[in-house]
């Protein structure tokens, strides 16, 4: 985790756009010494940070990290709270079990845990997630929202509405959303998310949201099984995708849909999410853990579980399933 005067260095940088900041205003801004201001933009220039410092004028950021760092998200990020308190690690199991971890110990709303590796990443229904090396968006986001367990599926579906709009604006590519959760653009997968509950009875203590995004993975990157499934932000987009900028989109629609769900309930939602999905009316199958149901996709219930009505006309509530079109 960053330093609040680190944060505050960078919020003053993100402010300041194009212009110079000189050392005498950065120390009074964050309260501190000009020596301490230079050995924390010292310590940006060692994450790969490159600053041009002017005499007279002071300084200004040229050129942020390849590499993900906490402090290239926080540079620009303008949430209120989430993404605010960042976990970054090179590598890590998964981020799911760190942020169980940290939301264990308290850690608060909107904290974020990223890693620009996983070695166990975790995807639904018991899989692993493919998560190499600097290559995707790895990260598990932490809500403590006062509602009933029954409604915590809604959440899956307000993220996949926020990962489809971040995408759309960082990139100009069209996503649309396999319910409940799969982001596909052309047909194939570029994201997941996975949604776990820590819960006792009827109450939530803290809902823990995995996204997995696939970024900048050329095709050979993929294990060859899923070649023909899944495909990556670069591969649809032939251009490198900066993974900072697109958190922070991915943050920031969050947030301005999250807000919104709290105040409004899951209606506003809904109506977004019906808007960017693909199997809605169409006839699919749905594979559950248990059986495979196939009939017309009726729609979704304010609770975000999926209607489908077989062929007899029995309709049947599908919780969690993988769905063919
Ligand atoms: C799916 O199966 O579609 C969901 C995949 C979710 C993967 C993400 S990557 C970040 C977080 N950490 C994990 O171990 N899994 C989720």
């Amino acid at each position: 985790m960053q330093s609040e005067l680190r944060k505050q260095l960078l919020d003053a940088f993100t402010n300041a756009g194009e212009s110079y900041l000189s050392g005498q205003y950065l120390a009074e801004l964050v309260g501190c010494s000009r020596t301490a201001v230079w050995k924390h933009i010292e310590e940006l220039r060692n994450e790969g940070f490159e600053f041009e410092a002017v005499r007279k004028k002071g300084y200004r950021i040229i050129k942020t990290p390849i590499k993900l760092t906490a402090d290239e998200i926080l540079l620009g990020l303008t949430t209120k709270f989430i993404g605010r308190n960042i976990y970054y690690k090179d590598s890590v199991d998964s981020t799911q079990k760190l942020a169980h971890q940290l939301a264990s110990n308290g850690a608060g709303e909107g904290t974020v845990v990223i890693a620009d590796e996983q070695t166990s990443g975790k995807g639904r229904m018991n899989r692993n997630w493919h998560s190499p090396k600097y290559s995707g968006i790895w990260m598990s986001l932490i809500l403590k929202p006062n509602i009933t367990l029954n409604k915590a599926p809604q959440l899956t579906l307000l993220t996949a509405v926020a990962v489809v709009q971040a995408i759309e604006e960082a990139t100009g590519l069209i996503a649309e959303i396999k319910w409940p959760n799969d982001i596909l653009i052309n047909g194939k997968k570029v994201t997941g998310i996975l949604t776990e509950l820590q819960a006792e009875a009827d109450r939530i203590h803290s809902i823990i949201i995995g996204i997995g995004m696939n970024v900048n993975q050329k095709i050979t990157d993929f294990p060859e099984d899923l070649h023909h499934k899944a495909s990556s932000l670069f591969i649809e987009k032939g251009e490198i995708v900066s993974r900072a900028a697109l958190i922070r989109n991915i943050f920031l629609h969050f947030e301005k849909l999250y807000l919104l769900y709290l105040e409004q309930g899951f209606s506003p939602i809904k109506l977004l999410w019906e808007g960017y999905a693909i199997s809605i009316g169409k006839v699919i199958k749905a594979r559950t853990l248990t059986e495979v149901i196939e009939g017309k996709a009726l729609g979704i219930t304010e609770e975000g579980v999926l209607q489908i009505e077989d062929e007899t006309g029995k309709i049947h509530h599908v919780y969690s399933a993988d769905i063919e079109l």
